[in-house]
């Protein structure tokens, strides 16, 4: 049976009760009616895509570039499924090097993670691989190839589970993806290229940020995007004034944190990475790489900008909402959101139904450092490298506490497969998190429930970071299973 090209829902009758469920909610509050009604029984969704990685050209609205993507659009297609359904999706490699897709955040069977050397063999040019996996947790996440720098061209897409007994009330939803872009551009490099630069000359450009505590970047990218669209045609975002809009934020860019804002609008802070937290009302968002956060918004009457500022690199993503008439801002406005009320891991705390309580933890100390003679990073047990990468061996229900601490001059979004951990802080509990930030000098404390087992990667949400080394494994059992034709992680390159 041929694969349709974009995400279907083959259970289409539920999407229409789950519609019904929620405007049959009675008086909205932010979250819902009160006590959580039972999740209704209804029949099990499941979403089948063809994920055909292809060296493309597409179309930025201002331009367009010759790049490696998921058909003939950045991002690629959105997959949607609801919590407990099944995402079936078939990796085409039609590209010249081989390739994986990781999805991102999401509890996933080891062996449908797409990390390469790890939980599978890579897909060789020409092949097929089918990816097949229930999608246990709600939330917002994304996809992306696990392969060299092909997630800084155009290998990614917003993947979304929706809850099936949905506790928000809103109107609408719209997914931003944001992403910093250089490939296909004409500027004499690409992603290859640069990935050689930043190993040779670690040092050469020299971007900082107050907020991230040091040095911001190694890319300063000749364009930002909201859905793949330059800021010169942005894409347009239209609904009525006083309707309340969940916005899911991704951050997919490689080398680029973005300081979100909406002008003219406070943001309702209600999941970070998929996972609620109590809802905190602020101006501004900082995204790391890796890192999604969704926000309710009730639109007001008019043309808004709809700001990504890439942090500590004067520049920006940009794109418009609209509920009336009238000329859209320009790119360059000033939005004061930006520079307003911002929200701290502190002040974002798991909601009880995804909080992990405080069972005693092992304690598992993790450092963020660089190589020999500043050249590649590294994730290790010191602030040198573990040849090869460091394991992290647990056990089926432990629980784990890993701290990392960062002796670099840069921020570092650290990722974790296959798990949501638990961010401590210093007033107790923070927010469950796939990928957290931990800035220059800093130490951040997250607790692993270990349910999920496998080999799984550790590791910078920096791309070029990864690539040059800053890579660990958390893996069950005291040694790692000798999987059929893997060779294991490679050192750094
Ligand atoms: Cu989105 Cu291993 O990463
Ligand atoms: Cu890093």
């Amino acid at each position: 049976m041929p694969v349709p090209s974009h995400p279907t829902r083959r259970a289409l009758l539920f999407g229409t009760a789950g519609t019904a469920v929620l405007l049959a909610g009675g008086p909205r509050t932010l979250l819902g009616t009160g006590p959580a009604a039972p999740r209704p029984a209804v029949p099990v969704a499941e979403t089948a895509v063809l994920l055909d990685a292809a060296p493309v050209t597409v179309d930025l609205g201002s331009r367009t570039v010759r790049t490696w993507g998921y058909g003939d659009r950045v991002p690629g297609p959105e997959i949607r499924v609801t919590a407990g359904g099944t995402v079936s999706a078939q990796l085409r490699n039609n590209l010249p090097q081989e390739t994986t897709v990781h999805w991102h955040g999401v509890r996933v069977d080891s062996a449908m993670d797409g990390a390469p050397g790890l939980s599978q063999v890579a897909v060789a040019p020409g092949g097929v691989f089918d990816y097949r996996f229930t999608a246990p947790d709600p939330g917002t996440y994304f996809y992306h190839s696990h392969v060299g720098t092909q997630l800084d061209r155009g290998a990614y897409g917003a993947l979304v589970v929706e809850d099936p007994a949905e506790p928000l009330g809103y109107d609408a939803e719209w997914t931003v993806v944001l992403d910093d872009w250089l490939d296909g551009t004409g500027t004499g490099t690409d992603p290859d290229a640069a990935l050689v630069h930043i190993r040779d000359r670690p040092d050469a450009v020299q971007m900082h940020s107050t907020l991230l505590g040091g040095i911001a970047g190694h890319i300063a990218y000749p364009h930002y995007l909201v859905n793949g669209r330059t800021p010169q045609a942005p894409e347009e975002f239209t609904d009525a004034p006083g309707r309340r809009i969940r916005l899911r934020l991704i951050n997919a860019a490689a080398d680029t944190a973005f300081r979100v804002a909406l002008g003219g609008h406070e943001l309702t802070v209600t999941h970070t990475d998929g996972y609620s937290v109590l809802p905190v009302t602020v101006d501004t968002l900082l995204i790391g790489m890796g890192e999604r956060y969704d926000v309710l918004v009730t639109l007001g009457d008019g043309v808004f900008p709809l700001v990504a500022a890439a942090e500590g690199k004067d520049s920006r993503a940009f794109a418009v909402v609209r509920t009336s008439a009238g000329e859209a801002p320009p790119a360059s406005v000033d939005v004061p959101e930006l520079n307003g009320r911002r929200p701290t891991l502190t002040d974002l705390v798991a909601d009880p139904s995804v909080d992990l309580g405080d069972a005693p933890a092992r304690g598992v100390d993790l450092v963020l450092g660089r190589g020999p003679n500043g050249t590649g990073w590294t994730l290790g047990s010191t602030a040198t490298f573990d040849t090869p990468p460091l394991r992290v061996p647990v056990a089926v229900g432990e629980r784990v506490r890993l701290s990392f601490t960062n002796t670099t001059r840069m921020w570092h979004p650290i990722h974790l497969h296959g798990h949501t951990f638990q961010v401590q802080v210093p007033t107790g509990r923070g927010p469950r998190k796939d990928t957290v930030v931990v800035r220059p000098r800093e130490s951040v404390t997250v607790d692993v429930l270990a349910e999920n087992p496998g080999e799984w990667m550790l590791h910078c949400h920096n791309l070029y970071h990864s690539e040059l080394g800053m890579m660990a494994t958390l893996g069950y059992g005291d040694t790692p299973p000798a999987g059929p034709g893997m060779s294991g992680m490679s050192g750094p390159g």
